[in-house]
Formats: structure tokens, sequence, C-alpha cells
């Protein structure tokens, strides 16, 4: 779908979309052939302007029937907009109209480019394996003009279409299976970012073999597919940053749960336990799209985890690349020691002073938060009021949680430095207490457990049901507001 940009209707509109708010309802005129009967219509579908209603009707215009969309929202508030935008698309996506107009002569520039955003991120949907969808039920919008907004509208919206292209490519990421993303596909999708600007390294198992990377590569060493460590550098600032901020994704291209195996029932939920290396990328992508002015690297701890006769069993004892021992207690708690050597190589290479690692790491936290909140963990006030603060401002909402030396112990182990599980009490906290111990003295640390963000059973205001692309809205915003000045 195309974003135009335009001070007139085009004559070939087949929809045309209204935002008002409560105060400016009842006045609103229409620049429509009869403004009255557009109030009559909408009295009659009980439309008053109260902010999140909607409504669609057909009318005659220029002789010619079209859609009309009404919107309500609060007036400012940027993710109604937003809201508006994607409720808009999701009204007319499959309808048969081509050319969506968005009417924004009441609108801000900022109004109006939230709108567009909205309509954007809702319109994304993974069509490439239905190969018998119907005429009617394919996607029929292909562009989205916006009318008569301020001219300022066309400055703004590069950034908002770059941060848009970031979330497509964490849901699509999130939304191949894994016979198609698995830890050397998974690079190859990320080798455009390098257009943009991003250096992209990859480390294979034999360097991190070599780095002894042993947590990370006794996951991996069940699977025929290779683990890789995918890592993206985007410098906007010319070397005036110094260090970068880091983000750390949990890439588990599939998680059977190894030995320790999944029920059947959902195990191919787990083609998605990859959407923290998802988030960390697309926010890459993003990063890089707009160009932003922060140092940024991303890195992707990618691996599959089998069980297969190589496997790692329960009770092993692997070593870590900081040294520590690991006793695998459960193969199926593998995110963890994934993250522990990415985390640490990262710390190693970058000497960052603030580090935020994103996982689908526990069924816990569904438990705990649902999926209206991802878990937040962290060893730092004011990062974890940074993150909670781009949270909110984005609709990557995120809670915080406790971690401690009390809930620490209970990862000792009776043989080896440190036990990947805990009871089955806090196991949540427990598998942030496991990173926890990863992280270097002094350095600002956050984990984010998206397990229950990253993908969603029924459509969302931003996304059809699937792939939410959960954290590129958030890590982008705490990168503006944090390193952009
Ligand atoms: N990838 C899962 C966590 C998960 C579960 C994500 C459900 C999304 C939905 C993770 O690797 C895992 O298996 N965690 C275990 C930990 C347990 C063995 C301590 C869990 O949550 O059951
Ligand atoms: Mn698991
Ligand atoms: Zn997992």
């Amino acid at each position: 779908m195309e974003i135009r940009f335009a001070g007139q209707r085009p004559a070939d509109a087949d929809v045309l979309g209204f935002i008002v708010t409560k105060s400016s309802w009842d006045g609103f005129v229409f620049p429509l052939e009869s403004s009255d009967a557009a109030h009559a219509t909408a009295k009659v579908a009980r439309f008053e302007g109260a902010a999140g209603q909607s409504f669609l009707y057909f009318a005659q215009e220029g002789g010619k029937t079209i859609r009309i969309v009404l919107l309500a929202v609060a007036e400012g508030d940027a993710g109604d907009y937003q809201k508006a935008g994607g409720e808009l698309i999701a009204k007319v996506q499959t309808s048969g109209a081509k050319s969506v107009v968005l009417h924004a002569e009441n609108l801000s520039a900022k109004a109006a480019a939230e709108t567009a955003y909205g309509a954007t991120l809702r319109n994304w949907r993974i069509d490439k394996y239905r190969t018998k969808l119907s005429e009617t039920s394919k996607p029929s919008v292909t562009s989205l003009t916006v009318v008569g907004a301020p001219a300022e509208f066309t400055t703004l919206w590069p950034s908002y279409a770059a941060i848009a292209d970031g979330v497509a490519l964490t849901k699509e990421l999130v939304s191949e299976p894994a016979n198609i993303i698995y830890p050397e596909s998974f690079v190859e999708r990320c080798q455009h970012l390098a257009d943009l600007g991003v250096e992209i390294t990859v480390l294979d198992d034999t360097e991190m073999a070599k780095l002894g990377m042993g947590a990370l590569l006794g996951v991996a060493q069940g699977s025929r597919k290779p683990a890789r460590m995918l890592v993206m550098k985007w410098d906007g600032t010319g070397g005036a940053q110094e260090k970068p901020v880091v983000f750390v994704g949990k890439g588990v291209t599939f998680d059977t749960g190894g030995i320790s195996i999944k029920p059947a029932a959902g195990m191919e939920d787990m083609k998605w336990d990859m959407g923290g290396a998802g988030a960390v990328a697309g926010t890459m992508k993003a990063l890089a799209g707009r160009k932003a002015k922060a140092y940024v690297v991303g890195v992707c701890g990618l691996v599959e985890n089998m069980p297969d006769g190589n496997a790692q069993r329960p009770g092993d004892v692997v070593t870590s690349m900081n040294g520590q021992t690991i006793e695998v207690i459960n193969t199926d708690a593998e995110g963890r020691l994934v993250l522990c050597d990415a985390l640490h190589w990262a710390q190693e290479t970058y000497n960052p002073d603030t580090i935020i690692d994103l996982a689908t790491l526990t069924g816990a936290i569904i438990i705990s938060l649902g999926k209206e909140h991802a878990g937040l963990f962290s060893n730092d006030d004011g990062l974890a009021a940074k993150l909670a603060a781009a949270g909110i401002a984005t609709g990557d909402k995120l809670w915080r949680m406790p971690i401690g030396p009390a809930y620490d112990k209970l990862i000792d182990s009776p043989i080896a430095d440190i036990k990947n599980v805990g009871p089955r009490d806090a196991g949540s906290i427990t598998a942030a207490q496991f990173l926890g111990r990863f992280i270097k003295d002094g350095v600002k640390w956050a984990h984010l457990d998206i397990a229950g963000t990253v993908w969603a059973d029924k459509d969302g205001p931003t996304w059809a049901k699937g792939a939410t692309g959960y954290g590129v809205k958030l890590l982008d915003r705490f990168v503006a507001d944090n390193y952009e000045g």
C-alpha cells in the first residue's frame, strides 16, 4: 500500500476516512455532497464521536457508490490516531476498494502521520503460502492518500515509514515457519539491512566454539541446522557516541524443548521463539531506515532446539563463554543458555554501559501478565523507568517484575556454578536471575520477557492476528528519547 500526500481528493477514491473528536463532531462539516446526510446516517448508527467509535456506511458521491468511514479519537492522543488508521484499513482491506483517502484537513501533520502509520502497520499480512485465496478475500487496497494535511506531513512521514518497515521485517521473521527461517536463513533475511548502512557480521558455529560458547552451542548440538550469531551495527553519530547501546535477542528458530520435549499440542507456536531476535533485527532496520543519530548494536543468538542422538541431556554440565559452568536440568530452558553467551560476548566486544535483552523466555510470564504487558526485569531503576515510558508512549507495554538475592539462590547447582532452572515458583524471575549472573558489574541491564506479546490469536489495533511486531516501536522510541538528544 502506497502512502500519498495530496491537496485535493483524487477522483478515483473508493473510501473516504474522516477522523473526529467528541468536541469537533457536532459541528463537523463533511466535504461531501450532503454533510447533513452524513450526520443523519451517523445518528442512526449511534455514532457520537466518542473516542474509539468507528462506523462505515455506503453513500452516493459524484455519481458513484463509495464507502465512508468515520473514526473518533481523543484529541492529540497519538495511539488513538494509530488505532483509527488501523481500523480504517481493517474495515476495507479486502473490500474490493483500491484507493483509500484520509481526509486530513482537520488534522495536524503529526496526527495525519500517526494515522497513516497505524494504517500501514495494520495493513501488513502474510499471504505467500495461501495459493487458493479467492479473489474476493485478497487484499484490494493499493493506496492511502492523505488529503489536506499540513505540508509538514511530508517531512514527518519518512521516519514513520522506516519504523513501519522495521515492524514489517519483525512480523515476517516471526510468521515464517521454522523450515523456512532457521539460523542461516534468518541471517540471509537480514542481509538487506546492509543497504541501509548497517554493518553486518556473522559468527558461525566454529568461531563460537573457539570463543568457548558452550552454553549456546549445547542447545544447537541437537539440530542439523548450525547456529549463528548475527551482529548488526548502526552508528548514526559519526563516532560521537563512544559506546553503543546493545540489544540482544533470543533467536530460537524452533523450540521443541529438546530431550525435555514439549507436549505436541500447540508446539507449532514455537516457530515464534525467535521473537526477541526478530524484534532486534526489526529495530535495527527502523533505526537505520530513519538514520537515527545514535550508536546501536543488535545481537541475535540463533539456534534450533531439537531432540536428537547428539542433543544435550538433562544433567549435562556445559561451560559458558565467561567460564561459568551450568547444569542443564531441563533442555527446554534453552533460551537463557543461548542468551548468556550472547550477552557475555556482547559485553566483551562492545563494553556497553547499557544492554537490553528481549526473549520469549518463559511461559510463566504469560501466567503473570497475560498478553497486555511484557515483563521488565532490570538492575537499574533509571533504565527501567525509561523503558517503561517508551512502552507507554508506543503501546508496546512493559510491567516491572522484581529480582534479588532471594530469587538468585534458587538457581544454585549442587554440581556446577548454576543450574538452568529453579523450582516451579517464580519461573520468570529465576530465568531473569540466570541472565543476571552474566552481566558485568556496573553495566545497566534490562531483560524483557516477551513470550506473551509476540503473537496474538486475535486482531489488534496495529496487527492482524499472528505476529504483532512487538518490541520495534518500543526500542526505537527508547533510542530516540534517550540517545538522540
Ligand atoms: N520458549 C519457551 C517459553 C515460551 C512458552 C514462550 C510458551 C512462549 C510460549 C522457553 O524456552 C521454555 O520452554 N521455557 C520453559 C522453562 C521451564 C522449562 C523452566 C517454560 O516456560 O515452560
Ligand atoms: Mn524451551
Ligand atoms: Zn524457548
